[in-house]
C-alpha cells in the first residue's frame, strides 16, 4: 500500500459530495498532508470550486487555496478516460493509440470505459506513491455503484479465456513491426470460424473497422497489466483500515432515504466504520436565532429544530458515524469552502 488511505465520498446528486469532499480534502492539506483529490462526477462544480479550466482535465493540477492567509496545497485530477488510457498505453511505448476509432470512442466521458479507467487512473495514483491520502469524488447515485462493478468487470474481461485470446494476438503482434498489421492479423492468427464471422462483419461494417476492431483488442491487451493491477483495489477499498467511505446526504427526508437506499445497495461497501455525512444543516443557524419570546418566528424555530434533529435521529440505526454540516449562508464558494473546512476540523481529525 502506498497511498496511506482513500476517502470516498458517493451519494445521490445534489447533496454536496463534491463539495464536501473538497473542503475534506483542503482540511486534510491543513494538517500538512499530501493530498490527492479526483473527481469522477463530471459536473462542473469542482472547477468552480477550485478555479480549474476544462483543458486541465485528466492531468494533476497543482491547487493553492488561501485559507485565512495560509497557502493550502492540494493535487487535483478532473478524470478524464482519454488521458488515462493515454497514460498507460504511453507507459508500454504505444503513442499513437487513439488514432484508433474504437478506442476513440470506447474512451470518451460517456464511451463505457469511464468507470474501469477510474479504477485504473486511482490505481496509477497509487503505484506513483506520492500521496498520503487519495480523496475520490464520484459520480451521482447508482453511477458510483458502476464504478465499483467495474472493478468486477476488469475480472470478467481478463478472465482465463480472453487472456488465451489476447496472448494469441499479443504474441503474433511483437513479432510485428508495423503498426498497421489489423489486415493481415486476420489472415495469420484468427481461426477458420472466426475468419469467416469477421469476413461477414467486414462486408457490413466494411474491412477498415474490422482491422480496427482487432487492433483495438490488441492495444488493450497490451495495457492489460494496468487493467489487472487495477484488481488489487477491490480489497483495498473494502477495507475500512485503507478506506473510509462516506455517504453524502442533506437534510431532507427524500435525500435521506435515497442515500439509505444506496446503502441498501452497496452494503458490502458501508461497513460500521463508514460515515453518513449530513450537509445543509440549519440548526446551528436555527440556535443563533433569537426571536421575541411567544412570536410566530418562535414557533417556527422550535418546529424547525425539532424536524432536523428527527430526521437525524432516524439515522442512528443505520449509521454509528454520523457527521453533520451547516447549510452555508453565503454565495461566496470561497467562504462555502472556508466554513466546512473548519466543520471538517471539528468533526474529524
Ligand atoms: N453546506 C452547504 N451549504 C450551502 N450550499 C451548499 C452546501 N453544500 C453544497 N452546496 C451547494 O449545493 C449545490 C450542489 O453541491 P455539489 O457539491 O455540486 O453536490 P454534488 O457533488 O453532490 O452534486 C452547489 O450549488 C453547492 O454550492
Ligand atoms: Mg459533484
Amino acid at each position: 500500500m502506498s497511498a496511506k488511505k482513500f476517502e470516498i465520498f458517493s451519494g445521490t446528486g445534489g447533496v454536496g459530495k463534491t463539495t464536501l469532499a473538497t473542503a475534506r480534502a483542503l482540511s486534510l492539506a491543513a494538517q500538512e498532508k499530501k493530498i490527492l483529490l479526483i473527481t469522477i462526477d463530471p459536473a462542473k462544480r469542482l472547477k468552480d470550486l477550485l478555479g480549474l479550466s476544462d483543458e486541465k482535465s485528466g492531468e494533476t493540477n497543482h491547487v493553492s487555496f488561501d485559507h485565512d492567509g495560509e497557502e493550502l496545497k492540494l493535487d487535483v485530477i478532473l478524470m478524464n478516460p482519454e488521458k488515462t488510457f493515454l497514460k498507460i498505453a504511453q507507459e508500454t511505448n504505444q503513442h499513437d493509440i487513439l488514432e484508433n476509432r474504437i478506442l476513440k470512442i470506447l474512451t470518451r466521458p460517456y464511451g463505457g470505459l469511464n468507470e474501469i479507467l477510474s479504477v485504473v487512473e486511482l490505481q496509477y495514483q497509487v503505484n506513483q506513491d506520492l500521496y498520503d491520502c487519495i480523496i475520490l469524488d464520484t459520480p451521482p447515485g447508482s453511477h458510483f455503484l458502476d464504478f465499483l462493478d467495474s472493478i468486477e468487470r476488469i475480472r470478467v474481461f481478463f478472465d482465463q479465456s480472453f487472456i488465451d485470446i489476447f496472448t494469441y494476438l499479443g504474441k503474433k503482434v511483437e513479432t510485428n513491426t508495423s503498426m498497421n498489421f489489423g489486415k493481415r492479423m486476420v489472415t495469420m492468427v484468427v481461426s477458420g470460424g472466426v475468419k469467416k464471422l469477421l469476413g461477414y462483419l467486414s462486408k457490413v461494417t466494411g474491412e477498415k473497422f474490422v482491422e480496427d476492431f482487432i487492433e483495438a483488442v490488441l492495444h488493450i491487451y497490451s495495457t492489460k497489466d494496468a487493467f489487472l493491477g487495477a484488481l488489487k483495489l477491490q480489497k483495498t477499498l473494502r477495507d475500512p483500515q485503507h478506506c473510509d467511505w462516506y455517504l453524502v446526504t442533506s437534510v431532507e427526508q427524500n435525500k435521506l432515504d435515497e442515500a439509505l437506499e444506496l446503502k441498501k445497495n452497496a452494503s458490502d461497501l458501508f461497513s460500521d466504520e463508514s460515515f453518513i455525512a449530513v450537509n445543509k444543516c440549519l440548526n446551528e443557524s436555527l440556535n443563533n436565532w433569537n426571536p421575541a419570546e411567544g412570536s410566530q418566528e418562535e414557533e417556527l424555530k422550535k418546529f424547525l429544530i425539532q424536524r432536523e434533529d428527527q430526521l437525524k435521529n432516524g439515522l442512528q440505526k443505520h449509521f454509528k458515524n454520523i457527521l453533520s454540516f451547516p447549510e452555508i449562508l453565503s454565495i461566496d464558494t470561497h467562504i462555502h469552502l472556508i466554513k466546512l473546512i473548519q466543520t471538517w476540523q471539528k468533526v474529524r481529525t
